[in-house]
């Protein structure tokens, strides 16, 4: 069948990667797509918010399969969209619903359905503009450090943890009274601040049955040892090491069950990936987020890790048959680095030529901001590269990311050379 993947990052890249190369898929298309994805499928240059463009270019392609990447067309009803036309009702479209998902879409509404499942996590209350000087209370109730965000997406930015009370209360203002993150912020969540180790669950499910991914770690901070501003994600590792058996059993006991039984309790229709950010506090996981697709970079490590084919198990998430199939993992471990532009995650320069690509040997690029002009791989993006390695353990795997990312270069390159240093 003819598959259609939107998005452009390096997420898409890995999903091109992993689709390419699947027995049941005949032609691959990326929209947008980066230099990455073109060498492998055919990029279509589309905006993801332009749904019509969508459907004529499935239509014109005959496209039988959709994989949506990123959030935002998810949050604004892609799937219900295809679900209400008639000539693309029976395409099958890995991605939830409107309804499932404003479990990312909105922070309030997460945590309701947290609270009505009995889902562990951060006790919480939320303020509007019209509540702003009760949630200035609220803060003088709790303990530093304060943790605020923004109930609507706001690109990974959304998120602010503050030790000083004063400047809280003023955060919060600006957040609900001065619109620091537009409309995003026009309602605010505040959370007990939960002290402990994160690590990421990814879950595929057809909102009956659900398979549970390899676990894995990113990193979020620009700068060595988590310092500096916060980004899409520097690098990741899968699996993670401290997430045993006896972990895992918790999060899918007191996590990941009561969340897919809840979506069915609610009747929402979810046929797709679900990434639960986690802490581990005393030895007992919280639910800080949901996201509803999956994670960039997190993705660069754990796809390579599973070998059931991919398009397989999609058949089966849009069919409610996961039951009926297994899936593989390859127990070696994953880690990616992410190579990005001098500046990011602020102001950076697009346009630089990349060389050193050819010459990277047993690890897996996958492009995430790049572009092809002349025959020239040029960067296009703040994050540009993620440098995917797989080998007996972690170190062992870091070893040949970074042994690789020696040998790229272009101007004001930078890449954290930390991956992993807290699991040392
Ligand atoms: P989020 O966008 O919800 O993932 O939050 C961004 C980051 O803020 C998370 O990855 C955590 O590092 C941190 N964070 C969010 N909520 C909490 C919390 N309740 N306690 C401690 N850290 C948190
Ligand atoms: N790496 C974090 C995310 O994709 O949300």
């Amino acid at each position: 069948m003819n598959i259609l993947i939107l998005g452009s990052g390096g997420r898409e890249h890995t999903f091109a990667y992993k689709i390419a190369e699947s027995k049941h898929c005949d032609a691959l298309f990326v929209a947008p797509g980066n230099a990455g994805t073109a060498s492998i499928a055919t990029n279509l240059s589309l905006s993801l918010s332009d749904f019509e463009a969508i459907k004529n270019c499935v239509l014109e392609n005959d496209i039988k399969m959709v994989v949506v990447g990123p959030e935002d067309p998810l949050v604004n009803g892609i799937t219900n969209y295809f679900a209400s036309t008639p000539l693309l009702k029976d395409v099958m479209i890995i991605g939830p619903s409107q309804r499932g998902a404003l479990l990312e879409g909105s922070k309030e509404r997460a945590k309701e359905f947290m609270l009505e499942h009995n889902i562990p996590t951060a006790a919480y209350a939320s303020f509007t503009k019209d509540s702003l000087e009760a949630g200035k209370q609220f803060l003088e109730s709790l303990k530093p450090p304060y943790v605020l965000k923004a109930d609507g997406l706001a690109a990974g930015k959304g998120v602010l943890i503050l030790n000083d009370l004063n400047e809280a209360r003023q955060e919060l203002e600006n957040m609900l009274a001065h619109s620091k993150f537009g409309e995003a912020s026009s309602t605010v969540v505040i959370e007990e601040f939960l002290d402990g180790i994160e690590l990421s669950v990814f879950v595929l499910t057809d909102g009956k049955n659900y398979k549970i991914l390899p676990t894995a770690k990113d990193y979020k901070r620009i700068g060595e040892g988590d310092t500096g501003l916060n980004t899409g994600g520097m690098g990741a590792i899968s699996p993670v090491p401290f997430a045993d058996s006896l972990l895992m059993q918790k999060i899918e006991d007191r996590i990941v069950k009561p969340t897919v039984d809840g979506l069915k309790k609610e009747q929402i229709d979810y046929k797709g990936f679900i990434f639960i950010g986690l802490i581990k506090v005393a030895g007992e996981p919280f639910v800080i987020e949901y996201n509803v697709r999956m994670g960039d970079p997190e993705t660069e490590v754990v796809l390579p890790r599973i070998k059931t084919d991919l398009v397989t198990l999609f058949e089966a998430t849009c069919q409610q048959k996961l039951d009926e199939v297994s899936i593989e993992i390859d127990e070696r471990a994953a880690t990616t680095v992410m190579v990005v532009s001098g500046g990011y995650p602020e102001a950076y320069e697009k346009g630089k030529e990349i060389s050193g690509v050819s010459e990277i040997e047993d690890s897996i690029v996958f492009h995430a901001g790049t572009s092809q002009k002349d025959g020239k791989i040029t960067t296009n993006g703040g994050r540009v590269m993620a440098i995917t390695s797989l080998d007996i353990d972690y170190k062992m795997a870091l070893k040949k990311s970074y042994q690789n990312i020696a040998k790229l270069s272009f101007d004001r390159m930078y890449y954290r050379s930390d991956i992993g240093f807290d699991l040392f």
